[in-house]
């Protein structure tokens, strides 16, 4: 078995790919053929041509991520007592994730994330949503700290109950820990029903950690964004909705509405960041100035 701390992509990007391979067209389910039979087939097709590297970070995300795992980062990472930075200079720091990806058709981190504001922005929609395309991938900081992949970026999904067969590769959760403890493998394990997300924990990754870096700071629809950005089981799926209450369900309409300027507005178009700066660095200053902890 290869080491949890192996780095099976060759760039983060690797996954979002993937997704969009998963997910061609926004807002339509994972497989939109109804029969059962032919639902069965074509999982078993994006199965057989989904990169090795990719089911290979799969193994290793579902086989480590379990509820002790996820309550062990949190407690480490959520101190943020890591560094102080502004937004802009996270956003900097984030830049120096290179990665083996080939330079001439991939974009930089900082503009994936000029790209999705920029869309978010052209569409006219708020400044604080804007902001929220801005910031939404700034946790992937975590993988500058040393932090593996599988711990940085996958599909979210609750942890302490049972995992969902929904999940892309469910079947690699038979390595998990938690599948063999029967508090923690059935329908609600630790939680109750229609607790909420909040109550929830969700495996690790960069969504709950930027979360937390603004969640004082910003509309509580952006942090829905920022949270659940990755929790494609439960925003394309459906899945675990018997966790969420009504508040939750009513907040998600706002994911939804976010996950088409995350997954399709990469183009090779790459956006002039020093002409961009100005406004950027303006909103920054209207709802998350000065230095933060991180
Ligand atoms: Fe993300
Ligand atoms: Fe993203």
């Amino acid at each position: 078995m290869t080491a949890p701390n192996a780095q099976p992509l060759a760039s983060l990007d690797e996954w979002e790919d993937d997704l969009k391979a998963r997910y061609p067209e926004a807002g339509t389910p994972q497989f939109k053929a109804t029969d059962p039979e032919k639902k069965k087939e074509e999982f078993r097709n994006y199965a057989k041509n989904a990169r090795p590297s990719v089911r290979e970070f799969y193994r290793l995300n579902h086989t480590y991520q379990s509820h002790d795992f996820v309550r062990a980062k949190k407690a480490d990472f959520l101190k943020l007592n890591r560094r102080r930075m502004t937004v802009w200079e996270a956003a900097e720091f984030l830049n120096n994730l290179v990665d083996d990806s080939d330079p001439d058709t991939d974009l930089s981190q900082l503009q994936h994330l000029l790209q999705t504001a920029e869309h978010i922005r052209r569409d006219g929609h708020p400044r604080w949503f804007i902001l929220a395309g801005f910031i939404h991938d700034l946790g992937k900081i975590l993988c500058l700290y040393g932090e593996p992949q599988w711990a940085v970026v996958g599909d979210t999904f609750p942890v302490g109950c049972k995992f969902s067969d929904k999940i892309v590769f469910s079947e690699f959760f038979s390595a998990n820990p938690d599948i063999s403890n029967p508090k923690l493998n059935s329908r609600l394990g630790v939680y109750e029903e229609g607790c909420g997300l909040d109550k929830v924990d969700l495996s690790w990754g960069h969504d709950e950690y930027i979360y937390h870096v603004v969640k004082d700071r910003m509309p509580e629809e952006a942090l829905y964004m920022l949270r659940y950005h990755s929790f494609y089981p439960g925003h394309r799926e459906g899945e675990y909705d018997y966790l969420l209450n009504d508040h939750d369900r009513k907040m998600f309409d706002w994911v939804r509405a976010f996950n088409p300027y995350d997954l399709y507005t990469k183009s090779h178009e790459k956006p002039d960041v020093e002409k961009l700066k100005p406004f950027y660095m303006d909103l920054i200053e209207e709802y998350l100035p000065g230095k933060l902890s991180w």
